[in-house]
């Protein structure tokens, strides 16, 4: 098939385009590179040296079809559309979206541009595709923290809420309530309700992966060359927690942990997320259907317990400190992810092999780690 990969430069997005190309799909990356200069602006540049696009795509030529368009896709709709229209994908991933909550809070700036750009993003995306008359299947990169952390309504189900409306007392299945937790959570909320839109107004097949924190940095495909090797963050703003707290471990540096870190959250290891891009992409709802809605999760932990596995393993102290967000101190997650496991998704666990792994990989570049920045700027 082929395949469009809104944001392939990225973290999730490069072992997801490689993995895909590797399946035989003929796949083209568009990218603005934004992500590397927000990396430059906030002195947080990726803790692996990862090779320009140039030499990503040379590299990644080896492993099967790659393409690379650089395309602005929330500023620039115009290159975007002829983007589209020259490729006429089946598929379109898309992972283009500014992704870290914590800099969609920093101030009027970032909560300004994490709704532009990733709501004005999907709308271009969808709304293009209408006037090109393109009905690929969409499948879009949403984020387990649409749902909020209440535990209400029990286990969180896959999009939808079976309830019975007290007044008719009839059974309805209803979009469950988005509860987000940051601007760029609310965003994700924003762009399903525009995906739900499209979907009945103009016929999409449409998936969205709400998908739970990733941790790890390389996959089996960027483990084969340096000129492949995935992005690693660990600064405050981007750093995902796992990964964050094992480059902390390395550096002596204390963990951080918010409150009691009694939040529980949902994971999942980088490898499996392109494996289930994969699975996502080759399994479209019908035609007229609302979108589809898979948890993308492995399995739910504390921060607490991460921390203190890393400290047992490492021998490095726990910091807790006062949250500055605004979340519950604790909370219970139990989460179906039913229907990628359906389709043959057998998760990763967290396990000793693989921290070792990100430990050797960190350790390697600790001369490019800059302590300064492993603390989060933002409050809210
Ligand atoms: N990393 C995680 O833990 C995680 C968890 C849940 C969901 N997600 C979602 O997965 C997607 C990818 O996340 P990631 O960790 O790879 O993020 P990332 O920032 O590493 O990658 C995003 C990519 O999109 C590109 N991009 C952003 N805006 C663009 C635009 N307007 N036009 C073109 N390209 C643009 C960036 O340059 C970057 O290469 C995001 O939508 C994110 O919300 C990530």
């Amino acid at each position: 098939m082929k395949i469009a990969v809104l944001g392939g430069d990225g973290f999730c997005g490069w072992p997801s385009a490689l993995h895909l190309a590797a399946d035989g799909h003929e796949v083209t990356i568009i990218d603005n590179l934004s992500r590397r200069a927000i990396g430059e602006k906030i002195s947080a540049p990726s803790l692996t040296p990862i090779s320009s696009i140039s030499e990503r795509i040379e590299a990644a030529k080896k492993v099967g079809n790659v393409n690379f368009i650089y395309c602005d896709i929330a500023q620039d709709p115009g290159r975007f559309k002829e983007a589209l229209a020259a490729i006429k994908a089946d598929v379109i991933v898309h992972f283009a979206e500014q992704r870290a909550a914590p800099y969609s809070m920093l101030g009027d700036l970032e909560r300004r541009y994490t709704i532009d750009n990733n709501v004005t993003g999907t709308n271009n995306l969808m709304s293009l595709l209408v006037d090109l008359g393109q009905r690929p299947h969409i499948v879009h990169l949403g984020t387990m923290g649409v749902y909020g952390y209440n535990d209400d309504f029990g286990e969180i189900p896959e999009g939808y809420l079976d309830v019975t409306v007290k007044s008719t007392g009839k059974d309805v299945s209803i979009t469950y309530p988005g509860n987000p937790g940051s601007i760029y959570h609310l965003t994700k909320v924003l762009d399903h309700q525009m995906m739900q839109f499209y979907a009945k107004n103009w016929g999409f097949q449409i998936t969205d992966l709400h998908q739970g924190i990733v941790w790890g940095t390389e996959t089996e495909i960027t483990k084969t060359d340096p000129a492949l090797m995935n992005r690693f963050d660990y600064d405050g703003e981007y750093g995902t927690v796992l990964n964050r707290m094992i480059s902390q471990a390395q550096v002596g540096f204390p963990l951080t942990v918010y409150g009691t870190g009694g939040q529980s959250r949902a994971f999942i290891h980088i490898q499996d997320t392109a494996r289930c891009i994969a699975l996502a992409a080759t399994n479209p709802p019908e035609m007229g259907e609302r979108p589809q809605v898979f948890n993308q999760v492995s399995e739910v932990h504390t921060v607490r317990d991460l921390a203190q596995m890393i400290a047992e393993k490492t021998g490095v102290e726990i910091g807790f400190l006062d949250n500055p967000r605004k979340e519950l101190a604790e909370n219970k997650l139990m989460v179906s992810n039913e229907g990628l496991r359906s389709l043959g998704f057998e998760p990763i666990r967290l396990d000793e092999g693989l921290v070792l792994e990100i430990e050797e990989t960190v350790g390697r570049f600790t001369d490019r780690l800059d302590k300064d920045v492993i603390l989060s700027k933002a409050r809210w």
